[in-house]
């Protein structure tokens, strides 16, 4: 399959801002890639969150390089039409900044996925500027950043506004060319995306940011346990999907599946 030559590019994801909000989700395969996509999202995120949606880990600190490329690999094969992101995992990006462009390099070379993103602002802007000068385009992620979840004692809601201002401005002088928002207070994700030239993807970050991004287990409900105050389910497909499995089942063990439409002469 080859990629498309319709895909929305960096720069045209960037000029969203301010033109109208921009819709981003998350995908780790083919089937929802395609899904997505074809629902009309402008970008596609290859989140490091698989770590937990996919893979059943606690946090987003176990999953490696080489999953994320495999996972970016179907997604890449699936979307036509958006932008595709993919998480740098930790510590992927933390080892030197050679290190960091040979394996965002790695990303683009091997998955047909257009840009990385990363987790900081201030402290990783020597980073971002070594990606983009490699010609790696990069999506910041300032605010709650899953991967120093240790460091952060949890998944708090941020609320130190000149640190994040700082970051946000940083992020964007070293050349993201997008910046994920997450979990800080409306006023001050608002302030951020006031202050830079850059589109901000809130996820827990109010109305005023230029877009936002969500997991897309979440929105379809199929997440069992906690659920974030962010999220918005727009469906119930964890019932839907149990309902068919359950009566899948009773079909199967009473003898009524398969019947002559599913059987060969
Ligand atoms: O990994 C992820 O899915 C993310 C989004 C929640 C922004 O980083």
């Amino acid at each position: 399959m080859t990629q498309s030559k319709k895909r929305l590019t960096v720069p045209q994801f960037a000029g969203l801002k301010g033109d109208r909000k921009i819709a981003m989700l998350t995908a780790y395969d083919f089937t929802m890639g395609q899904l997505v996509d074809q629902a009309g999202v402008d970008g596609v995120l290859v989140g490091d969150s698989l770590s937990m949606v996919v893979q059943g880990h606690e946090n987003t600190l176990p999953v490696t390089l080489d999953e994320m490329i495999y996972h970016a690999e179907m997604v890449g094969r699936a979307v036509q039409s958006a932008l595709i992101v993919v998480d740098l995992p930790f510590p992927s990006y933390h080892l030197g900044v050679s290190k960091a462009i040979e394996n965002a390099g790695r990303i683009l070379k091997e998955t047909r996925c257009q840009a990385v993103k990363l987790e900081g602002g201030a402290e990783q802007s020597d980073v971002i500027a070594a990606l983009v000068n490699a010609g790696i385009p990069v999506m910041a992620h300032i605010g709650l950043r899953p991967q120093s979840v240790h460091q952060m004692g949890g998944y708090k809601v941020q609320r130190d506004a000149p640190r994040l201002l700082n970051d946000a401005r940083s992020a964007a002088a070293a050349g993201a060319f997008a910046m994920v928002v997450e979990c800080v207070p409306s006023d001050i994700a608002q302030e951020i995306t006031q202050a830079i030239d850059i589109p901000t993807i809130g996820i827990g970050a109010g109305a005023d940011c230029d877009g936002q991004v969500l997991v897309t287990n979440d929105l379809l409900g199929l997440t069992s346990g906690y659920v974030p105050r962010h999220v918005k389910a727009y469906a119930d497909l964890g019932n839907v999907i149990s309902s068919a499995v359950r009566q899948y089942c009773d079909e199967v063990q009473r003898g009524v599946f398969p019947d002559e439409h599913q059987s060969f002469a």
